[in-house]
């Protein structure tokens, strides 16, 4: 079972979504929807640059999976007309990957590191001069022969990626000349994607239909595109082809996903929380070994949007589900229940572990 057969609206990029994304894919920034302080501001760096004819400054685009960084860096290399080059920070294992990357670049052209945060730690510092100085030091020659040689590179821009500014050091945050945060969409234009995307695959959604999609894709647009693709096959199948609002409700319903968009897998997160850790905190970690998942997982993936929406909170001590999350499972909460001396009311006595990342 892969994992969009166990949680059709994970933000993370599945199998299925890299070979259907392409296609998706906006190539221009009136194409992009929403994140409009973030259009707007890139809008005036390139109109700047291009007038100068400079290359872009360069540019660190940080949050959640699947709001749409690695289409926003393509785009941008769309609109200054320049190459893109794409690699991620995990892929850049030696020095010398990083110098033959940028030793080809022409000037203006766009290197784009994916996953930036996780760039060695040898790599980064030879990033450091390049993206700074446009130069390259290294070292020539063994032992005692050995002399350390400065290359000119051309000027280009680095586009940085991640989901976790946190783990950006500060010497590589600081060379960054512009920095971006994406938010979740909110519904208008998440029914401009769908509408978009529709489009793009020949495929007939009403407005009913599309404002069903754009409810429960949890402000993301990767999920907005693929609960389209999942809703397409349903229709082609189970109806006329067309996506409907009330077939849009049966196949999600069957999906598991409710009106909030949550699935399955973020019930029993909430579930467990409240049910075994009576609310929180629980630490993360804790929290994740009672889900089977991985505590990264947890943190990039299914967090954002439960904290997104109210439903959980982080605290010093661990999550805490909120009011909000009881009211959605149709739990009642503790403070309401009848006072039991073996329920405390949200304190973390007894649970053990404190959350490091909170
Ligand atoms: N603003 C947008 N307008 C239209 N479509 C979008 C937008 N943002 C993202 N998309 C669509 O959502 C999909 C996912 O976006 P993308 O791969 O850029 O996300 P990401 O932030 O790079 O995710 P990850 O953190 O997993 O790398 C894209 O294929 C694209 O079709
Ligand atoms: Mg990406």
């Amino acid at each position: 079972m892969d994992d969009t057969t166990r949680r059709p609206t994970t933000a993370a990029e599945t199998t299925e979504d890299a070979a259907a994304e392409p296609t998706l894919r906006p190539r221009r920034l009136d194409q992009y929807f929403g994140q409009d302080a973030v259009k707007d501001s890139l809008r005036i760096s390139i109109a700047a640059a291009q007038g100068r004819d400079d290359p872009l400054d360069h540019i660190l685009i940080y949050g959640p999976p699947g709001l749409g960084k690695t289409t926003l860096a393509m785009i941008l290399a769309a609109e200054m007309g320049v190459q893109i080059r794409v690699t991620a920070g995990p892929a850049i294992e030696r020095t010398g990957d990083l110098a033959s990357m940028l030793t080809t670049l022409q000037t203006g052209d766009i290197l784009f590191i994916d996953e930036v945060h996780r760039l060695p730690r040898v790599v980064e510092e030879m990033l450091y001069p390049a993206m700074e100085d446009y130069a390259l030091d290294i070292i020539l020659g063994t032992g005692p022969q050995a002399r350390d040689v400065r290359l000119k590179l051309n000027r280009f821009t680095l586009i940085g990626a991640t989901t976790r500014y946190a783990a950006i050091s500060q010497p590589m945050r600081d060379r960054f000349g512009s920095t971006y945060r994406l938010d979740f969409y909110d519904e208008h234009a998440l029914s401009q994607i769908v509408r978009r995307s529709s489009q793009v695959l020949h495929v007939e959604v009403d407005e009913d239909g599309v404002r069903e999609i754009a409810r429960r894709a949890r402000g993301t647009a990767r999920v907005a595109n693929r609960l389209l693709r999942r809703l397409r096959d349903y229709a082609q199948v189970e109806g006329n082809g067309v996506i409907t609002g009330p077939l849009a409700q049966a196949a999600l319903d069957q999906l598991q996903i409710d009106a909030l968009g949550l699935d399955a897998m973020d019930r029993e997160l909430l579930r467990i929380l409240i049910e075994r850790f009576n609310g929180g905190p629980a630490g993360l970690e804790t929290l994740a070994a009672s889900v089977s998942e991985e505590a990264d997982t947890i943190m990039d993936v299914y967090e954002p949007h439960l904290l997104k929406i109210g439903f959980l909170q982080r605290t010093p001590r661990g999550r805490v589900a909120t009011r909000l999350a009881y009211d959605h499972l149709g739990i009642t909460p503790p403070r309401l229940a009848a006072p039991s001396p073996q329920q405390p009311l949200f304190t973390a006595d007894g649970i053990p572990d404190v959350d490091p990342t909170a």
